[in-house]
């Protein structure tokens, strides 16, 4: 059996259990692709974050990174959980706001905000917003002035750190589009430009490594570049730092091979980094926020999709095609993500073979996972791709012009749609006949 799955996740008729209910059972009832969240992972793992602050006695906030996984329930439950929301689009915004989420507990991030997207933040009184280039400080310098609001920003910098994961998803180096840079001095302009802004109260500095990170060393380097560089600005410029925030990325696992950390350790270690450093150069701690997408949301997730056709290569491979693909997770196309999948209605019979699961869609990369060692299958049996929670349903697209599937979310053995499977209706409703007149 997959070492992922645990051996309560295994019902009486050999089905595979997903926060209490039926993963076939959810698969007739609302169709398939099907995504399903483990509800109770999502809150323990958020629980273990807040835990790790509170032993460590300091300030906090666990901002949950919601380009990971964006819905109303979501947002909702991390209102719940007491978190923060890190948010990066009107988009993100907007429908935190609509689900009754708190702007003063959002961070509003993005290498180019709007104007627009600044007002509306401006306007709901966002809690802080994350400073990426010189632009933005002027843009956001009208906006205060036009609406005679003040905010809250953080300076956010690329402090030079080359977090070892895939090149595509750092952001902490310094060849990047995000933040000020820490060595050409950039960071000193932007604080001396957002000081003078009578409107911005600079809170302090963000900085994000990148993702999917397992080495605790990027965390410690960038933690120290952090507290050095607050050190030096309370001599410089008399400037007291009270927030650190040193982002997410912490890494989890997709496979069985994957052996990180538990997320709450990387964070242990950024605390007393922090913590050890500031002592040393006589500063005093300050607040230390975080802002953890996948390993929040990318454990608890998994997707339940339907076996159909089935092409063997002969002397090459099996191909086995499921009703998904690239349109619910490009990660495997785009990054050449690994994930694993389990056979949901048979999870304890042994593998038999190996195949590549491909997706339904025109492209020849559109392949799930490369190679998956599973049971002999048949049309209509449902597969469950693990760790599916992150940058899945986020990042998922109507190519081809399929429909994003439904979302339900598990928790005691009872399943609620979160949100609905796509219809081609909803595509339709955006579209105008050749003449630009209404479809009727
Ligand atoms: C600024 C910022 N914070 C947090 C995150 C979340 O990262 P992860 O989902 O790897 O924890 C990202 C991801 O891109 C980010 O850009």
């Amino acid at each position: 059996m997959n070492t992922q799955i645990r051996a309560n996740q295994i019902s009486e008729a050999n089905h595979l259990i997903i926060g209490g209910c039926d993963a076939i059972s959810l698969a007739k009832e609302f169709g398939t692709p099907l995504v399903v969240y483990d509800v109770a992972q999502i809150k323990q793992q958020f629980q273990d974050f807040q835990e790790v602050f509170q032993e460590n006695a300091v300030d906090y906030a666990v901002s949950y990174a919601s380009k990971a996984f964006a819905n109303t329930a979501m947002y909702q439950l991390v209102q719940k959980m007491n978190g923060h929301i890190d948010v990066v689009s009107a988009g993100e915004i907007q429908l935190a706001l609509h689900a009754g989420f708190s702007a003063s507990q959002m961070t509003f991030h993005g290498n180019n905000k709007s104007r627009e997207e600044l007002t509306l933040a401006v306007k709901a009184g966002i809690g802080v917003i994350a400073l990426d280039n010189f632009h933005e400080i002027d843009l956001l310098h009208q906006i205060l002035a036009e609406q005679q609001r003040s905010v809250d920003v953080l300076l956010r910098i690329t402090p030079g750190i080359s977090a070892h994961t895939h090149e595509y998803i750092q952001t902490g180096q310094v060849d990047s589009k995000f933040g000020f840079d820490l060595e050409s001095g950039q960071v000193d302009q932007a604080l001396q430009k957002a000081l003078q802004e009578p409107n911005m109260n600079v809170l302090g500095i963000h900085a994000h490594i990148g993702s999917q990170i397992f080495e605790l060393a990027g965390f410690e380097g960038a933690s120290e570049k952090l507290v050095d560089l607050a050190a030096r600005w309370q001599r410089e410029y008399d400037f007291e730092t009270q927030v650190l925030n040193v982002g997410g990325g912490f890494g989890i696992r997709y496979v069985s091979d994957d052996q990180p950390l538990a997320p709450q350790d990387f964070v242990a270690t950024i605390i007393q980094t922090i913590k050890k450093r500031t002592r040393t150069l006589g500063l005093r701690t300050p607040a230390i926020w975080i802002e953890p997408g996948r390993s929040i949301v990318g454990p608890a997730g998994y997707t339940l999709y339907t076996v159909g056709a089935r092409k063997d290569v002969p002397g090459i491979r099996s191909y086995l095609a499921v009703d998904g693909g690239m349109g619910d997770n490009i990660r495997p196309a785009l990054y050449g993500a690994a994930y694993e999948a389990v056979l949901a209605n048979k999870p304890e019979a042994p593998a038999s073979e190996i195949v590549r699961i491909a997706g339904k869609y025109c492209e020849s990369g559109d392949i799930l996972i490369q190679e998956q060692a599973i049971p002999e299958t048949k049309p209509g049996d449902i597969i469950a791709v693990l760790n599916t929670g992150a940058y899945g349903y986020s990042m998922a697209s109507n190519y081809n012009l399929n429909v994003k599937p439904a979302i339900v979310f598990a928790e005691g053995g009872r399943a609620t749609l979160v949100t609905r499977r796509e219809r081609i209706e909803d595509i339709e409703r955006l579209d105008f006949n050749l003449d630009g007149s209404q479809r009727s």
